[in-house]
């Protein structure tokens, strides 16, 4: 970690907490613009585990030729999902997130073909329709990040049949948006446009940065892995 400065777990709890601070999102992206160089070191002592989890769930469902499958990181970050994705043996990367600061940090990893800055949840995704074998957002569909209403966009920038692979935490601030996000994603399965392919629910998720949301069990929160498949639309017979 050359460069990085070591912090213990109360410091990097005070440094998220100040990211979950109520604030708007151009000020949410400052923070992870100053952040980004020490974004990696700050969440391993949090032993924060959400890219490797959902690369697996990922891989679990996409078991053939993952080497030639286009995958969209969306809120990439840094690129921890492309890494423990290309870990799992995919190779081919789009990203998109709205800090430079945390593209600049991915980019030098040199895994992306492709990455743009771009604000998420406020109208299209900077994509093509049905370009992408699987979608992937880890982190970032959270209170105060990225909205539900990015989920349309998630499913048509998605080839018919690709997946959806999606994560939240369960933890008692992030109920409100975990139940938000489930109805939105019920009202699309319902609208015949995506099925539910997988649920994971991992009780470590990463450790609790309030002391609120330690009990005498755990010093850990809760989080959940969703991934969904989009359905092929019917083909017209004449
Ligand atoms: C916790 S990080 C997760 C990054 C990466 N996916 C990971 O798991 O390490 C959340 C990312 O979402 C981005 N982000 C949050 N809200 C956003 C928004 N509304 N528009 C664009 N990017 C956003 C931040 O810039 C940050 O890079």
């Amino acid at each position: 970690m050359a460069g990085k400065i070591c912090k213990g777990l109360q410091e990097v709890r005070d440094v998220i907490a100040a990211a979950h601070k109520d604030c708007s999102v151009l000020e949410k992206l400052q923070f992870y613009d100053q952040w980004a160089t020490q974004y990696e070191a700050d969440v391993s002592i949090l032993e924060y585990r959400a890219p490797r989890l959902a690369a697996l769930a990922l891989a679990s469902v996409c078991q053939l030729n993952r080497e030639s499958k286009l995958v969209l990181d969306v809120a990439c970050g840094t690129g921890r999902a492309a890494e423990e994705l290309q870990s799992c043996g995919f190779h081919l990367f789009h990203g998109l997130d709205g800090s430079a600061g945390m593209l600049e940090v991915a980019k030098k990893k040199e895994l992306y073909q492709e990455l743009k800055q771009s604000m998420l949840g406020q109208g299209q995704l900077p994509c093509d329709s049905e370009k992408y074998d699987a979608v992937i957002i880890v982190g970032a569909l959270s209170d105060g990040q990225v909205p539900v209403s990015v989920l349309p966009e998630l499913l048509r920038v998605t080839k018919q049949g690709g997946f959806v692979c999606m994560t939240t935490r369960s933890n008692i601030s992030n109920l409100q948006y975990k139940a938000e996000l489930e109805k939105e994603m019920s009202s699309l399965q319902t609208k015949g446009l995506w099925e539910q392919v997988l649920v994971q629910e991992v009780e470590q998720w990463e450790k609790a940065i309030s002391e609120k949301e330690i009990t005498e069990e755990s010093d850990y929160i809760p989080g959940v892995i969703y991934i969904y498949r989009k359905i092929s639309a019917p083909s017209v017979v004449s």
